[in-house]
């Protein structure tokens, strides 16, 4: 069995997973979007202090499996350093008094191997990443070549969800609340800019989209002057401008790439309206698509300890004592590292 740690952002996570059959015997998520709520956004080093106490809570349930451990994972990049950090104390800890290896996880290829959580890799695959900190499409032909072919100039699918929550008064995370709020708004009540839409460019871009849900919540009167219809109105507006967007994108990279099997992962993932949005595209490309279930689209161990497996197996260990967190630049093109 793995014992996987996911810490990168602010939830607290571990998984147990089984090696031969890729069974998630034991998963557990502590999510601190109560605690960061009221600031609209995460807070690094309060997160940081909460990993510090929900971890341990959860590794006590995991002592039954202590002497079936064949190895220690955990996320190592990208993501916040003060939380990955908490999560790498953890981990090399139990490594070193275990004596059993260290598997350093990329956290972006854990989200990409939520898709095979208890099941075998479907490959080659192509994959939209759209979480909170990343959207990238990647070209996933094997567990060792991944390859960035657009990306974000700026921000993230999730993170524009989540300020325009904040523009609105709505709290954190803002995905799910403009999403059940756009169910009660009319899509084309506020006419906003569908991003790069005249461009040549296979990249995607949300800050301008974000600028302009800002002026439209200023005109109507900033947080205390909007009533919960402009809410729900300006929520299904920008739902569908994203979703347009990102369509748009998808479609150029679509009639270039043969590959059949396309999958949606990360936290945005779990958008339904976006999710049909890709049903109907696929369909139209004749593409399958594939989407991790609901419980493993956001962060968790689970995604971490399927990655490890396939890690575990071509031993790709590190010691324990070089572990660190990897504090690159967000990637924008090029293999995944
Ligand atoms: O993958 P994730 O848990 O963390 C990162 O790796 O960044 O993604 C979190 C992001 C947040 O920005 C959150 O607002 C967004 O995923 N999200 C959603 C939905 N559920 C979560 N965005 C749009 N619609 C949703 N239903
Ligand atoms: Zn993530």
């Amino acid at each position: 069995m793995i014992l996987s740690i996911e810490s990168s952002c602010d939830d607290s996570s571990i998984a147990i997973t089984e090696i031969a059959t890729k069974k998630v015997l034991y998963h557990k998520k502590i999510s601190q979007e109560e605690q960061h709520s009221c600031y609209g956004g995460v807070v690094p080093e309060l997160a940081s202090r909460l990993h510090a106490v929900a971890l341990p809570e959860i590794l006590k349930e995991t002592k039954p499996y202590f002497g079936k451990l064949k190895a220690i994972a955990v996320t190592n990049q990208p993501g916040l350093g003060v939380t990955l950090l908490e999560g790498i104390a953890m981990a090399k800890t139990l490594s070193v008094l275990l004596d059993i290896p260290l598997i350093p996880v990329h956290h972006l290829k854990g989200h990409i191997y939520s898709l095979f959580i208890e099941k075998e890799p479907i490959l080659p695959l192509l994959v939209l990443l759209i979480s909170g900190g990343h959207t990238q499409v990647i070209r996933v032909e094997s567990f060792e070549h991944m390859e960035i072919l657009a990306t974000s100039m700026d921000d993230s699918v999730g993170e524009s969800f989540d300020k325009c929550a904040k523009m609105m008064g709505l709290g954190y995370p803002g995905g799910p609340l403009i999403e059940a709020l756009a169910l009660k708004g009319y899509v084309n009540h506020f006419e906003l800019p569908i991003p790069l839409r005249n461009s040549p460019l296979i990249a995607f871009s949300l800050s301008g989209l974000k600028n302009a849900v800002r002026l439209q919540a200023e005109a109507l009167g900033g947080i205390e002057g909007m009533s919960e219809q402009d809410r729900a109105d300006l929520s299904a507006s920008f739902q569908k401008a994203v979703k347009l967007h990102l369509i748009q994108k998808s479609k150029k990279i679509f009639a270039k790439e043969e590959i059949k099997d396309f999958a949606i992962v990360g936290g945005a993932s779990a958008n339904r309206y976006l999710r049909n949005a890709y049903q109907d595209l696929c369909d139209e490309f004749g593409k399958t698509l594939h989407v991790a279930p609901l419980e493993y689209c956001s962060d968790n161990a689970a995604m971490i300890g399927r990655y490890a497996v396939e890690a575990y197996e071509r031993k790709l260990f590190i010691d324990p004592n070089a572990i660190d967190i990897v504090s690159t630049k967000k990637q924008q093109s090029g293999m995944l590292l």
